[in-house]
């Protein structure tokens, strides 16, 4: 099995640019399935995740065909509403295609997804909305059934802001007939570029961005011809391997908006941050300071920045305290950290990070693709080799971050 090893790396300087977002793409990918004409979308990131959604699309035959990073997504010759568990297993994302084949074709046969590490992770609010809209749904041997000669529009709560499930009943409303209003929506930056597709193709929908969306169903939708937002994960995690490095690295291909609450935890704690047109530039030029996190839906600080914060703080002098208010369990990074010499204690949905002078090398485990990317970022800045296993996490989620860290001057490799 490949491992990725890192060697200390100061002073990572240079620019990188970042690739398309894996969880806008992973939703246009579905939202394809509306419309019987070929689609092209722009900037898919070359990713384990976008390879498992391609061959779940392909198993119910529709033909995907990958020019660098660009994806032609053709369903005219469409077969089957069942893709197989063997590859719907693979990522939760799939999912995604529920709403989609309900709203085109009536029916949809597909396996719950498993549980995560990171959580349960449940669907039972994708599930709400399309009975909503007024579709039958059993569950037979782990499978939802959901079926619907034709959907109307309904009206639908979400008792937390699920990004799937809004994105989900978005994709089915698009094709129902009659209004469908989704209160307490997903405000997401991935949830308004899914929204910017769909009207593309014809969609009427209006509120993306709020927490109301109200979706007009139309007769037919045509196809995409849709560029991806950048990666604000990814982006992220760039602006975070320069201050652990005390680098000075400038990311292009950004969208400021997104990075918000990410950019404002950086400057609160002493970060020089650079905003260009599309570009931003990270330099560790001072003292940094503690800080603390609370994880929210967008706006607020992202989730999924959690552990490559968790690997910052564990170097900063002071401390820090993480709560993760979206998921039961991503700390799984903190012990990997704490292999490393961080000093993390959890409790619940709390860590308490006292910061250490230095980070020891060490041999990890990746559990997730975040804790992965995080383990990468505590390599970097550690005082010795870092060994990290179970890489197939990190390369569901990362475009050649091997590759990117390289060019900015990271002793890095994969074997
Ligand atoms: C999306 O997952 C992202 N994945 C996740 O990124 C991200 O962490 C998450 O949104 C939150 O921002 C993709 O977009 C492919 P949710 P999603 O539905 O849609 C609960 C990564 O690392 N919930 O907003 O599955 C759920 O248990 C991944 O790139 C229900 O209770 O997230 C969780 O606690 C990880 N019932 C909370 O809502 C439901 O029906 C947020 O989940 C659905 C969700």
């Amino acid at each position: 099995m490949s491992k990725i090893y890192v060697a200390p790396s100061p002073f990572l300087k240079g620019t990188v640019r970042a690739s398309g977002s894996k969880n806008a793409s992973l939703p246009l990918m579905a939202c394809c399935l509306l419309s019987e004409e070929t689609s092209a979308l722009e900037e898919i990131p070359k990713l384990r995740d976008i390879k498992a959604m391609s061959e779940i699309l392909e198993s119910m035959g529709v033909e995907v065909s990958r020019y660098k990073t660009n994806l032609k997504i053709s369903p005219g010759n469409l077969q089957n509403c069942t893709p197989p568990y063997e590859l719907v297993s693979q990522l939760r994302g799939s999912f995604l295609i529920a709403g989609p084949l309900l709203a085109k074709y009536g029916k949809v046969k597909i396996s719950l997804p498993g549980g995560c590490r990171i959580g349960t992770r449940p669907v039972d609010l994708h599930l709400k909305g399309f009975a909503a809209l007024g579709a039958k749904i059993e569950q037979v041997h782990g499978c939802i059934e959901a079926s619907a000669k034709q959907l109307y529009g309904g009206r639908v709560y979400l008792d937390v802001p699920s990004v799937g499930a809004t994105e989900n009943i978005m994709m089915a409303g698009t094709l129902a007939k009659g209004n469908t209003t989704i209160e307490n929506a997903s405000i997401e930056p991935e949830v308004v570029d899914l929204a910017k597709c769909l009207k593309e193709m014809g969609a009427l929908i209006e509120g993306e961005g709020t927490d109301t969306i109200v979706i007009t169903g139309v007769d037919k939708l045509s196809g995409a011809h849709h560029t991806v937002i950048p990666d604000r994960i990814e982006i992220g995690t760039f602006m975070v391997a320069s201050v652990l490095t005390k680098g000075d690295i400038c990311i292009e291909n950004v969208i400021l908006d997104h990075l918000n609450p990410t950019t404002a935890k950086l400057k609160e704690m002493g970060v020089h941050i650079i905003e260009g047109e599309n570009t931003i530039r990270v330099v560790a030029d001072s003292e940094i300071k503690a800080t603390n996190v609370k994880t929210m839906p967008f706006p607020g600080f992202p989730t999924d920045m959690q552990a490559s914060f968790m690997a910052l703080m564990s170097v900063v002098k002071g401390t820090s305290v993480i709560v993760e208010t979206i998921y039961e369990n991503r700390f799984m990074q903190a012990a990997e950290l704490c292999r490393m010499g961080a000093n993390i204690k959890t409790e619940g949905q709390t860590a308490v990070v006292e910061g250490v002078t230095a980070l020891t090398g060490a041999k990890v485990n990746a559990t997730d693709l975040r804790s992965g990317a995080a383990l990468i970022l505590a390599g970097l800045a550690g005082k010795g080799d870092t060994e990290i296993g179970e890489i197939a996490h990190i390369e569901r989620g990362y475009d050649n971050i091997v590759g990117k860290l390289q060019g900015l001057g990271a002793k890095i490799e994969k074997k």
